[in-house]
């Protein structure tokens, strides 16, 4: 992939609010790097050498802001983390204003926002790289990790079982680039944006995938390689509890769902988990669970992903 500022000189940099802000093309070469960069992890190691990148947190992270913080380091940047709260962003400035200063003194904003129009605001003004860490919309970075989990395990298909939530959007969309067949199921009213599934079924039919929605967990589930599940209630969402957990109670990935997918699928759930709402115990510690190497994978994809945005790639 080119550097972000290899284009012309009024071209705006490249951003990563959804997984398709990179090509079909990109995000293999991403992958393909995340690939590399785990079996061989000093591959990257000046890619960042001098660059300085802005992490906002507006919302709780323990997997993201370490792993963000781990690889940045790890590639010879410096990362400056920052809760919003600490900021003046936490006492209401303008997220416009806080871009155009930040990008005077960083080479990227990775944020994880509240609002995804928030972060499109970032990058619409910004003339550094900006990065989703996870918005109400999309938690890209996330589904990089879980594709590189699927690749290195070899499945060919996926079934998102739950909430068509952030998680899940980005997950489909990713899935449907990368040529897998893609299948998710959620209770009628928690389904996934309609815009978004649309985009993936047309990137399904590019690379030769498939996407299908549905609401019957058994359906989804028959024979796939992977059964993946995420949180009923979102960070934010909290005000819904009641109303999902009735909704969501048929969509919990059981031992008895796993047995209805292939004898050797695994489970990939992006944590935290809540065993016995989402995900049984015994599936999540179970052999079949991979969700820690999907965890690990979440340091070896942002590196790649980084490193190609700022031009460090190899
Ligand atoms: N999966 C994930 O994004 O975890 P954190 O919220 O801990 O960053
Ligand atoms: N869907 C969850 C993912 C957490 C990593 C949330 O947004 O809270």
């Amino acid at each position: 992939m080119s550097a972000p500022n290899s284009t012309a000189a009024t071209a705006s940099p490249k951003s990563f609010l959804e997984v398709d802000d990179l090509s079909i093309a990109e995000l293999g070469s991403v992958l393909e790097l995340a690939h590399r960069v785990k079996a061989e992890p000093a591959l990257l190691a000046d890619a960042l050498a001098g660059k300085q990148v802005a992490v906002i947190f507006e919302k709780h992270s323990t997997r993201t802001r370490v792993s963000l913080e781990v690889g940045i380091n790890s590639m010879g940047g410096a990362p400056i983390i920052l809760p919003a709260s600490q900021t003046q962003l936490g006492r209401g400035e303008p997220v416009a204003d806080t871009a155009r200063v930040l990008e005077r003194y960083v080479d990227a904003i990775i944020a994880r926002v509240n609002s995804h129009e928030q972060l499109a605001e970032m990058a619409s003004v910004a003339r550094i790289p900006v990065m989703n860490a996870l918005s109400d919309l999309a938690h890209p970075m996330q589904a990089l990790a879980d594709i590189q989990t699927l690749q290195e395990r070899e499945a060919k298909s996926v079934a998102y079982v739950g909430d068509g939530n952030n998680v899940a959007t980005s997950l489909m969309i990713a899935s449907a680039m990368t040529g897998l067949d893609f299948r998710i199921a959620s209770p009628p009213g928690f389904e996934v944006p309609e815009d978004a599934l649309e985009r993936a079924k047309s990137y399904a039919s590019e690379s030769g995938g498939s996407v299908a929605q549905m609401s019957d967990p058994f359906e989804a589930a028959a024979g796939v390689d992977a059964i993946y599940t995420d949180v009923w209630v979102s960070m934010g969402d909290e005000a819904s509890l009641q109303l999902k957990r009735g909704a969501l109670e048929a969509y919990r990935v059981s031992g008895e769902l796993m047995s209805a997918a292939s004898p050797s699928a695994i489970a990939l759930h992006c944590l935290p988990a809540h065993r016995g709402e989402e995900i049984d115990a015994e599936v999540i510690d179970g052999p079949s669970s991979a969700v820690f190497d999907q965890a690990e994978n979440r340091l070896h994809a942002q590196k790649a992903l980084i490193a190609a945005l700022l031009g460090g790639a190899k």
